[in-house]
């Protein structure tokens, strides 16, 4: 499809922002090519700068579970604005919000923010003004925003300390995190035996999705609840991607609420903000008590709970009842199951692996991908050929194989066919494509 006004602005967008986007995964690095600049979204489709249309696959990163422009969510945001965009007061309508949280999930208080990175942030400072400990845990693949000491990677051997994956982030920062590799019992029980102590939380994606889509283990996250509890450590839940998306209540709906245990702290972030910029981190009331005013660890942010981002995020939430469930999980399990098949008819070696309606597929003949170095050994040419042919049919695909697609509530029959239509010249490119 051709597409010179994208061109054009890319060209414009470069010359006044690095790399002429707001946030890198946008570029088109990893798949080559111009990134489309879009105009508008409707339901299940997007318009770009060209007049082309796509279905997307993306919606916004997550955030958009009912697809765009849903009638309600523009008329909740048309009121809130013409009430005043915001007052740096409280407000009834974040109030609500916070209500909802706490009704669908276990967490007693929350405290509203503005992006997840700031939840993340926030929950960490949190959890070591709690615990009087400095030293974080995660899982190498997880991305938990660009908070300093997350943006660490696996030193060299288990249970090592982090180095920073970022120029800019001081070793001393990076120093402070203990990398694992993900859904591995044995790298965390030696990582608690030397260090428990000063093991101020744990930080894991409830169910990855920044590797590509990586569930954890059945039992994996009861096992690291029951492990940080042993130690003194607080268990964080990050449920930016997944908090009102795999489920009503996220990823614990499917795993915690069933087996019995709580995070001591868990994030929110994309579908609780209808598409605003609105996150959030809670958790235990006795933890969050710390908080400041109420406590002395500080945190604050002028538009936090901003009337237009909560109203957005609370008529999201009301609207996303146990019908717009079923149907985003039909939606994923129709694409994902019409992707694979079309890729097993061209040849191409790939695995799909999915968590209710998130879901992706990794290049790779590996019969499982449990952790980051097995999705990294991905053939990204096959990826990039799957993703150029998507996008010349009208499919707006995640610009990188290291994402979950996602769908949405207005992905209807039509915009389905759409994308199952497209799916056997793309597995045919990528056929011609692979290593
Ligand atoms: C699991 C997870 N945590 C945190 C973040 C950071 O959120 P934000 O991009 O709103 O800062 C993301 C973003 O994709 C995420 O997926």
């Amino acid at each position: 499809m051709p597409h010179p006004e994208s061109d054009s602005w890319f060209a414009r967008a470069r010359a006044v922002t690095p790399g002429g986007v707001n946030s890198p995964v946008r570029a088109f690095a990893a798949v080559g090519g111009t990134p489309r600049f879009m105009a508008s979204g409707e339901g299940a489709w997007l318009r770009d700068v060209d007049g082309n249309e796509y279905v997307d696959l993306v919606c916004s990163w997550g955030p958009m579970l009912l697809g765009h422009a849903h009638p309600d969510v523009v008329a909740a945001v048309g009121a809130a604005v013409a009430r005043g965009t915001s007052y740096g007061t409280p407000t009834t309508t974040e109030v609500e919000l916070a209500e909802e949280i706490v009704a669908r999930t276990p967490v007693e208080r929350v405290r509203l923010v503005s992006s997840g990175t700031e939840a993340t942030m926030s929950a960490i400072r949190l959890a070591r003004g709690f615990t009087g400990r400095d030293l974080v845990v995660k899982f190498a693949g997880c991305y938990h925003g660009h908070v300093d000491s997350l943006l660490a990677s696996a030193g060299s051997g288990l249970a090592t300390f982090g180095v920073s994956t970022t120029p800019g982030v001081p070793e001393s920062s990076a120093a402070q995190t203990l990398v694992l590799p993900y859904n591995d019992r044995n790298a965390v029980e030696t990582a608690f035996a030397e260090h428990g102590e000063r093991i101020a939380c744990l930080i894991t994606e409830a169910s990855p999705g920044n590797m590509g889509v990586v569930p954890p283990a059945p039992g994996f996250n009861a096992f690291l609840a029951e492990t940080c509890r042993r130690h003194g450590a607080l268990f964080v839940s990050d449920e930016v991607m997944t908090g009102f998306r795999v489920s009503r209540s996220g990823q614990w709906g499917v795993d915690g609420a069933v087996e019995g245990w709580t995070p001591d702290l868990m994030t929110f972030g994309k579908v609780m903000g209808g598409g605003f910029p609105a996150a959030a981190f809670g958790g235990r009331a006795d933890v969050m008590a710390m908080l400041s005013p109420e406590g002395p660890v500080y945190q604050a942010g002028t538009l936090s709970g901003n009337p237009v981002a909560t109203a957005a995020g609370l008529t999201t939430l009301r609207l996303a009842t146990d019908e717009v469930y079923a149907r985003v999980d039909e939606v994923a399990r129709t694409i994902a199951s019409a992707a694979t098949e079309a890729l097993t008819a061209a040849g191409v070696p790939h695995l799909l692996q999915a968590n209710g309606n998130m879901f992706s597929i990794f290049f790779t003949d590996a019969p499982a991908v449990p952790d980051y170095a097995t999705a990294a050994l991905q053939d990204a040419g096959a990826f990039r050929a799957f993703f150029h042919a998507m996008l010349d049919r009208g499919v707006y695909l995640p610009p990188s194989a290291f994402e979950a697609w996602f769908c949405s509530a207005a992905h209807d029959e039509r915009a389905v066919q759409h994308v199952l239509d497209a799916l056997p010249a793309a597995a045919q490119a990528a056929a011609g494509a692979g290593a």
